[in-house]
């Protein structure tokens, strides 16, 4: 056990993940958690999150969890005053849940849109709503944001609902850094690149079928530079280094992890 984030509450959202493995937010608990922090998990899917729990306590960390549907007003504020209760301050929000969708505004319906916006973007506002409160009364906090590359460059197919509101992050961090910047409550946002995680998995069986699937994983990695996708670990360690004091004069950024997928012409 380290101790980089000794005596630090932390918020993560989509604490669980959808399938076997680990995805982002899995990973980062238990990362957070072995660093001194006591977790606070959220999920909509409560069974995801206890696995998640089950993991830290085993490893002797400290994790309570609480199911929340993150794009509901009601159920967010609920979760941040469950939070306060159970361990009375607030000092890492880490907002991980996204929802992919594909096809462009044609294909994409109005429903479609409206969800995707609702769970990937509007729920970043909520929570920051009801969290930076606590914060500033504590004079200080770490928001990080996660994003993703489809918020800055088009991957190839058209997912017109997830990189609006994947680019729709980077103006709320951007906005809250600078408003918060003199109160020490820091705000920056991660753009993960191609990582293979369980969220991923689905989406490809989803688009393309099992048959394919070791066939389109294996075009993925060809595709970064580093010939292989980033994993849940490269986002959790990043975000372990922005939600710590050793990152303390960095805020409204954004920290691409994708293995210098971004820094390619095609
Ligand atoms: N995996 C990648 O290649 C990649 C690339 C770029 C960005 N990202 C981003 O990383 C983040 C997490 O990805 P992951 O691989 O950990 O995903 P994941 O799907 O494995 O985990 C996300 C968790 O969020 C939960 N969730 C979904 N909707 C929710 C809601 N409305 N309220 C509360 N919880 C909800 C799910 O139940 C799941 O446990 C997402 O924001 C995603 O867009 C991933």
């Amino acid at each position: 056990m380290g101790d980089r984030l000794k005596n630090k509450v932390a918020i993560v959202t989509g604490a669980g993940s959808i399938g076997p493995g680990w995805g982002n937010g899995k990973a980062t608990s238990v990362l957070f958690a072995r660093e001194g922090a006591k977790v606070f998990a959220v999920d909509i899917n409560l069974a995801a999150v206890k696995e998640t729990q089950e993991i830290i306590q085993q490893e002797g960390g400290d994790c309570s969890v609480h199911k929340t549907d993150v794009s509901k007003s009601d159920e967010v504020k609920a979760m941040v005053d469950r939070c306060i209760d159970v361990y009375g301050r607030i000092d890492i929000l880490h907002n991980n849940v996204g929802i992919t969708t594909l096809g462009g505004p044609v294909e994409t319906s109005e429903e479609t849109w409206d969800h995707a916006h609702a769970v990937n973007l509007k729920s970043m506002f909520l929570t920051c709503k009801y969290v930076l409160p606590y914060m500033e009364q504590q004079t200080g906090g770490s928001i990080i944001n996660i994003s993703s590359v489809g918020a800055i460059r088009y991957p190839g197919f058209s997912y017109a609902a997830y990189s609006a509101s994947k680019a729709g992050i980077m103006g709320l961090t951007k906005d809250i850094a600078l408003q918060y910047a003199e109160k020490n409550i820091r705000a920056n946002t991660i753009l993960p690149g191609l990582m293979n995680t369980p969220l991923v998995t689905a989406s490809l069986k989803k688009a393309y079928g099992d048959a394919d699937i070791e066939k389109i994983i294996a075009q993925r990695d060809a595709q970064c530079p580093m010939k292989k996708m980033g994993d849940a670990w490269d986002v959790a360690y990043a975000a372990l280094f922005l939600a710590c004091d050793e990152s303390k004069y960095i805020t409204g950024i954004q920290l691409v992890v994708d293995g210098g997928l971004v820094c390619k012409f095609s």
